[in-house]
């Protein structure tokens, strides 16, 4: 009888853990990759403004907040005379990103790449080409006062012809608690604006993954910010040094999706849901 209850009590245990079976085999980075970055697409943005303000190819590339150094890896391996150093403070997701991402790469190759788990504050002041920030990561900065001393080291640390880019995103649902739903190829990807404060204009926010066979990878990363405007942003920039903001707005398809263009812009309409890049000159 006992020897029955405790079989019972094994298979329930084995019940319960089938449906985790996909979520527990995936790897949160590997999916966060797949569902949120694009490294090519924002290295052609990045490199052929670049070129087309100072008639130059851009070489080094400085990534803040750079987690498992995607975009760093893919510089390197588009161009041979590339370098790119990455910045992210937390350790299990940098490391991640060297065995996975640079170890994708050949020896020549991940020589030019440079992963340091630091704060982006911390960073040395060598000149480089192009400094960027993205997936809205500066939005870590709570107080304007901390995101002005940030915006000047990023300023200290430019070329002299050298870009600062960062995204932003904005719209009615900027504003709104409310949970989006992507499919991505085998599991969905949801992106959960969790808390929105009126107040402090403070948002906290999840992205979680659903799977086919039922299982969820839940709140795999939680991001806890303050929304900066798109108007206040390009003057946070400016205050600290930068002489000129450009805003890069995204297009939009057919359906009203985003199609991944982004055109120099001074007058938008603030759609439902919109992304931007801020590019800033010294
Ligand atoms: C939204 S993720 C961005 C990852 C990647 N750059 C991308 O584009 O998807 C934000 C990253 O910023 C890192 N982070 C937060 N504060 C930081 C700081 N002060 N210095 C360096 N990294 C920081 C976090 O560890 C996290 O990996």
């Amino acid at each position: 009888m006992v020897a029955e209850a405790k079989n019972n009590k094994k298979k329930k245990k084995n019940k319960k853990k089938k449906p985790d079976r996909q979520a527990f085999l995936a790897n949160k980075h590997d999916l966060y990759q797949r569902a949120v970055q694009e490294p090519s697409a924002d290295n052609e943005f990045m490199s052929k403004l670049f070129a087309q303000k100072f008639q130059r190819d851009a070489i080094v590339m400085r990534e803040d907040f750079c987690g498992t150094g995607l975009l760093s890896a893919t510089w390197v391996e588009e161009d041979p005379q590339r370098k790119a150093i990455g910045y992210d403070l937390d350790v299990e997701t940098v490391e991640w990103g060297i065995e996975n991402n640079l170890a994708k790469l050949d020896d020549e190759q991940r020589s030019r790449v440079d992963l340091r788990i630091a704060d982006v504050l911390d960073a040395p002041k060598d000149p480089v080409d192009i400094i960027c920030a993205m997936n809205f990561s500066w939005w870590i900065f709570k107080k304007r006062q901390e995101l002005l001393e940030y915006f000047r080291s990023v300023r200290s640390s430019l070329h002299p012809e050298g870009l600062f880019i960062l995204d932003i995103y904005g719209g009615k649902e900027a504003y709104e608690e409310m949970e989006e739903e992507h499919e991505k190829d085998g599991f969905d990807y949801i992106w959960d604006q969790d808390a929105v404060c009126g107040v402090s204009d403070e948002i906290l926010c999840h992205i979680s993954f659903h799977f086919p066979d039922g299982s969820k990878m839940k709140r795999a990363f939680t991001y806890d910010w303050r929304r900066y405007g798109m108007r206040e942003s390009q003057e946070i920039l400016l205050d600290a040094g930068f002489s000129k903001v450009e805003v890069y707005w995204e297009g939009v398809d057919d359906e009203g999706d985003g199609d991944g263009e982004f055109t120099l812009t001074t007058r938008a309409e603030s759609t439902d849901a919109w992304i931007a890049y801020l590019v800033a000159i010294p």
